[in-house]
């Protein structure tokens, strides 16, 4: 069973951009790539800078923090293949994000 969560409007990224949410007890990165949008767990696996405050190029988000680089669209780290941050299955519906979470009980 999964429940669907309310993220942010689109407006609220643009494209090219990142932002970070907080929603179901998780901080979350959305990123616009031309248009569509993905996330990622925004807690960076290294030492927890925000990915959501991080720069995006050619669908990479690169961490502001010492610059661990993740593809946004699959959360595969460019610096390890050891190394994969956990993605958000999103939902866009009139002009909102929503995020689909599994339930756990
Ligand atoms: S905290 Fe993200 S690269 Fe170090």
């Amino acid at each position: 069973m999964s429940e669907r969560v309310f993220l942010a409007k689109c407006d609220d990224c643009d494209e090219g951009c990142a932002i970070e949410v907080t929603a179901n007890n998780r901080v979350i990165a959305i990123f616009n790539v031309e248009g569509q949008f993905y996330a990622l767990d925004g807690v960076c696996p290294h030492q927890g800078g925000p990915l959501g405050n991080g720069q995006i190029c050619d669908g990479v988000v690169t961490c502001p923090w010492h610059q661990w680089q993740f593809v946004v669209e699959s959360g595969e780290s460019l610096f390890s293949p050891a190394v994969r941050q956990p993605t958000i299955e999103l939902e866009i519906e009139d002009g909102q994000i929503y995020a689909r979470f599994e339930q756990t009980s």
